[in-house]
C-alpha cells in the first residue's frame, strides 16, 4: 500500500526552539536567507509561526504570517529541498490560511521572485492573482530583481 508523502507530514506552531532546524534550511534554500534574529523577532513581536514536521518530528519547512488591519501576509514560506514536489508547501499555506480567516483578513498577500518558478507555480495551483510588481524589491546577483505581489480573496465579494 503506498501512502500520499505529505500524509506523513506534521504541521504545529513554530516555537523558539525551532528557529536552529528552521534556519539550517533558510541557508541551504535562500541565495540572501535571513538571519537568527529576524526569526526571532518575528516570534517575538508575535506573528504566527509554523513548522512541518516528518515522522521523526524533524523539521521540514516552516511559513510566517503577519496579519494586520484585514490583510494577512506571507513572510516566509519554504521547505527543505529533499521534501520539495511534495505538497508541503500546500499544507503550510493551508494553516496560514486558515488562521488568517479566523483572524478577520480579507485578503492573502505574498511577494515572490519572478524567477522563482516552483513557488509561482504552487501560488497559481492555490489561487493566487498577481495584483502588482514592487521594483527592485529583493537583492540579487545582477543587481535589484522585481518582486510580484500576489493575492487571494479569503471572503467572497458580495
Ligand atoms: C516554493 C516552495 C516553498 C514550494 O514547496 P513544495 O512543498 O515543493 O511545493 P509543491 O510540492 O506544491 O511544488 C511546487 C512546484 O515545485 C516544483 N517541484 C516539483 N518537484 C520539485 C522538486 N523535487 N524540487 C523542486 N521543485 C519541485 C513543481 O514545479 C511544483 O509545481 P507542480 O506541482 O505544479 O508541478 C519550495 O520550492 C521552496 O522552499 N523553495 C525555496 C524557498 C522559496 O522560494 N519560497 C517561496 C518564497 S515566495
Amino acid at each position: 500500500m503506498s501512502v500520499e508523502p505529505q500524509l506523513l507530514i506534521g504541521i504545529r506552531g513554530m516555537r523558539a526552539g525551532d528557529v536552529p532546524a528552521v534556519l539550517a534550511i533558510e541557508e541551504v534554500s535562500y541565495g540572501y536567507p535571513w538571519n537568527e534574529r529576524i526569526f526571532r523577532d518575528c516570534l517575538r513581536v508575535g506573528y504566527r509561526g509554523w513548522v512541518a514536521t516528518d515522522l521523526d518530528e524533524a523539521v521540514v519547512g516552516y511559513a510566517l504570517l503577519s496579519v494586520a488591519v484585514g490583510e494577512a501576509h506571507i513572510l516566509n514560506l519554504c521547505v527543505a529541498p529533499d521534501l520539495r514536489g511534495q505538497r508541503v508547501a500546500e499544507r503550510l499555506v493551508e494553516a496560514m490560511t486558515r488562521q488568517a480567516r479566523a483572524d478577520n483578513a480579507e485578503v492573502l498577500m505574498l511577494e515572490v521572485r519572478p524567477s522563482n518558478k516552483s513557488a509561482r507555480r504552487l501560488y497559481k495551483r492555490l489561487g493566487f492573482k498577481r495584483i502588482a510588481t514592487r521594483p527592485g524589491y529583493y537583492p540579487g546577483p545582477e543587481g535589484r530583481e522585481d518582486a510580484l505581489l500576489l493575492s487571494r480573496r479569503l471572503v467572497d465579494l458580495a
